[in-house]
């Protein structure tokens, strides 16, 4: 008998690839994936704590199954992700009807959970964190899906403990994978279709620093790129206190290598940033943004930045605007600093109001916007290089792609480009794309 499950993804690009792994165990213990819940065996969320919204977000959609498991007891409802790691067994307490829960370190032992629980043997929970050598044999590995470009994990959990920040509670160690698997994979994708990398990890460019006899970040990167039929590369995050000058020599070296790059600064005052424990200076991250910008000119960068963190004056966040005024930012995504329990930063005394956050979160969207827009419509009437990734979700015969910026461009154009590399001159600009017209090469 056929079996269904219906699968949600919040959070981070490290939960989009356990996912991936998800769908692809559970299709070899005879699940499908479905669109709604409604017909589903099995309904699983998988969650992130990062910031408090997201995590509410969790219990209010779980909110949304109990008719369903009210009308069908034998449903199975599971909840994976960085909220099961943080909450474990909490979360069967508080939520009645819940049947799973697997922490971020267990994706692996879902299988064996659900068929558990559809022995009768429901209500269990495992979380915890796994010994580094079970980890580097259960790295999210490539599924069968059919795309130009793909993620792939170099590293996984995280050991810098910015004082705001959950994730290395949820996720762990920093672990790096080898880099001859690394290498293996990609060839493995390449061969398979794929035309553009992403590598992927909480902080790439500390790759292979804790782990004896690996080469580091750069030299990963320069072997990835050379491997034979990848068009593109791109890695996220970043961390700016590892950004070393051998990487940034590669965007001016490298020819597939991506004139892009996340960044993330999370604010622009020097005292915040200490408390933050990010271990840069505003004066430092300015530099490594002016040696990126000689090394690559015409280098994008995006950041992330925090509003409100427990202490921020005026002043502190006057410097976070004129960062951002200087560095010219293509795309920033702003968060309003969210109390996350168990982290440092929670028992500092916070006196500025809510209202004054939002008013400073308001003033930082407005300049980014600006400089976005500035930016993205410096791209009309050019000429780019796109890399073709599929139909477009704007109509027929429509095809989409990005250009080295990671611009989305879409532009009228036949199926049998996807995978190719094609002129396209951009004719109009929104917020979030780019219209273009496929030029004759
Ligand atoms: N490893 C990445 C991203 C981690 S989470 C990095 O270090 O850059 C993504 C973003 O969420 C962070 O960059 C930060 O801007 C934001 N974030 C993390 N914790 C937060 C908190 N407690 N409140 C608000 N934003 C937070
Ligand atoms: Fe969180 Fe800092 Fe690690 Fe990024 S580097 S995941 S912000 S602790
Ligand atoms: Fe969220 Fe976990 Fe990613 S907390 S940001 S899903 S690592």
């Amino acid at each position: 008998m056929e079996k269904y499950f219906y699968l949600e993804t919040f959070g981070c690009q490290m939960n989009v690839v356990d996912s991936e792994r998800i769908v692809t165990m559970l299709g070899e213990i005879g699940y499908q994936q479905v669109a709604t819940a409604d017909s589903a065996d099995l309904v699983l969320l998988n969650t992130c704590s990062v910031r408090d919204k997201a995590e509410r977000k969790v219990y209010g959609h779980l909110g949304r199954f109990k008719p369903i498991k009210d009308a069908r007891p034998e449903l199975i409802i599971g909840v994976g992700g960085c909220v099961a790691e943080q909450e474990g067994e909490k979360m069967l307490k508080e939520v009645p009807y819940l049947d799973l829960v697997f922490g971020t370190h267990n994706v692996h032992r879902l299988p064996e959970l659900v068929q558990q629980a559809e022995q009768g043997n429901r209500r269990l929970s495992v979380t915890g964190f796994l010994d580094q050598e079970t980890r580097l044999n259960l790295f999210p590995q490539r599924s069968d899906l059919d795309t130009v470009t793909r993620f792939v994990t170099i590293m996984q959990g995280c050991d810098n403990f910015c004082t705001y920040c959950i994730v290395p509670h949820v996720r762990g160690r920093e672990i790096s994978r080898p880099s001859a698997e690394v290498i293996a994979e990609v060839e493995a994708l390449v061969a398979q279709g794929v035309r553009e990398v992403t590598l992927l990890g909480q902080n790439v460019n500390s790759y292979g620093d804790k782990s004896s006899g690996e080469i580091g970040f750069p030299e990963l990167v320069r072997k990835v790129a050379a491997v034979e039929g990848l068009l593109r590369l791109r890695f996220t995050t970043s961390h700016p206190k590892d950004l070393s000058d051998e990487l940034i020599a590669c965007f001016g070296d490298l020819d597939n290598l991506c004139h892009q790059l996340h960044l993330p600064v999370q604010c622009g005052s020097n005292e915040i940033l200490e408390q933050m424990n990010r271990g840069y200076s505003r004066e430092d991250y300015l530099l490594t943004v002016q040696k990126l910008k000689t090394a690559c000119p015409d280098i994008r960068l995006s950041t992330d930045i925090i509003v409100g963190f427990p202490g921020e004056t005026e002043e502190n966040f006057q410097q976070t605007l004129d960062l951002v005024a200087e560095v010219g930012y293509a795309d920033a995504f702003t968060f309003l600093y969210s109390k996350r329990t168990g982290t440092p930063a929670a028992e500092i005394v916070d006196k500025t109001g809510a209202r004054i956050k939002q008013q400073r979160f308001e003033r930082l969207l407005e300049l980014q916007h600006s400089t976005s827009r500035n930016i993205w419509e410096s791209d009309l009437g050019e000429c780019f290089q796109v890399l073709v990734e599929g139909a477009s979700k704007q109509g027929e015969g429509q095809m989409f792609g990005r250009t080295t910026a990671n611009r989305i461009v879409n532009f009228a154009g036949a199926a049998d480009l996807i995978g190719t590399m094609v002129d396209v001159k951009i004719t109009q600009v929104y917020r979030n794309s780019n219209l273009g017209e496929l030029q004759n090469s």
